[in-house]
């Protein structure tokens, strides 16, 4: 066989393959394992190719060209150009004011690409629309919300999704303990280590002046009162951290610590929810 035939033939079967595996994976889940297959297919077209180029260049002892010829006769079997000292027989006996033009043959390069799309595209109706279901935008749908919402449970846990608007009272004693020291550690100084307050209000008391349910608290907590002396502490702690220190404020109302600070700001009752 010539080297054009059996690189055309190559060709084919390399699209041949990468056609069947995008049919083939069109109803699987996983991406990489296209991927891959996509990969050794890829990887046997190279090596095909890398042979034939050592088998050629045995042939030839002209060196420097060897291993580009059968490059080269791949170019050549792709575009069929006709070399310049040969345009005169190609040349169409018309000229428009000196233009000239050459009645080039159509490069078997965009016949590949328009006849193999044809052919594609009878395949393709054939498994999607007369063997297969059709149903490759409802199953790619379902994956991409599958794992849409994988990845809303990971934000969910960081914290993402956490706001004023949003937060809840968490009441587990890991929460809880991790509120608490938070607390200690930037909160005590100005409310007391047992929230009886000191610079800052009391935080065990049914008196609150900014609101003693969580999302008001949590909001106070992260926005703070720069004026009275309150930082805002969105920038230090994350909003998990906001909820838990949130969530143990929330637990020690009604402890009644020592040397409690005098109630300030409004009576807030409790809801039923505990917010
Ligand atoms: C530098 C001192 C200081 C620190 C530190 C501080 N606070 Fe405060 N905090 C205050 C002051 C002062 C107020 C009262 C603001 C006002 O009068 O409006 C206050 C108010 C509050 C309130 C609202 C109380 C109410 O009655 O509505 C909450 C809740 C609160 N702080 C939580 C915290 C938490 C949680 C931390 C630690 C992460 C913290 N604070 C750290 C000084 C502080």
């Amino acid at each position: 066989m010539k080297t054009d035939k059996v690189v055309g033939l190559l060709i084919g079967v390399f699209f041949f393959f990468i056609g069947s595996i995008n049919i083939y994976a069109a109803g699987e889940d996983s991406l990489s394992q296209v991927m891959q297959t996509m990969m050794i297919v890829t990887l046997v077209f190279v090596t095909c190719i890398l042979f034939l180029t050592i088998v050629y260049s045995e042939k030839n002892d002209n060196e420097g060209k060897i291993l580009l010829s059968p490059l080269s006769a791949f170019m050549k079997w792709l575009t069929k150009t006709t070399p310049i000292e040969k345009e005169q027989e190609i040349m169409f006996h018309h000229d428009f004011d000196g233009i000239k033009e050459l009645d080039n043959k159509i490069p078997p390069w965009f016949n590949i690409l328009f006849y193999g799309s044809i052919i594609w595209s009878v395949i393709y109706m054939f498994v999607f629309h007369i063997a297969g279901d059709g149903n490759i935008q409802v199953a790619e749908y379902q994956s991409e919300v599958q794992m849409a919402s994988a990845e809303r449970e990971i934000l969910i846990k960081t914290g993402a999704f956490l706001n004023e608007e949003t937060v809840t009272v968490l009441t587990d004693t890991p929460a809880l303990s991790s509120g608490k020291d938070i607390y200690l550690k930037n909160c005590a100084s100005c409310h007391g280590n047992n929230g009886e307050g000191t610079v800052g209000p009391n935080l065990t008391d049914d008196y609150w002046i900014h609101g003693g349910d969580i999302k008001s608290i949590f909001s106070t907590v992260k926005y703070g009162v720069p004026a009275k002396g309150m930082i805002s502490w969105e920038t230090q702690l994350d909003p998990k951290k906001m909820q838990e220190v949130a969530s143990y404020i929330k637990s020690i109302h009604g402890t009644n610590p020592d040397n409690p600070k005098a109630q300030e700001g409004i009576l807030y009752k409790e809801t039923v929810e505990g917010n």
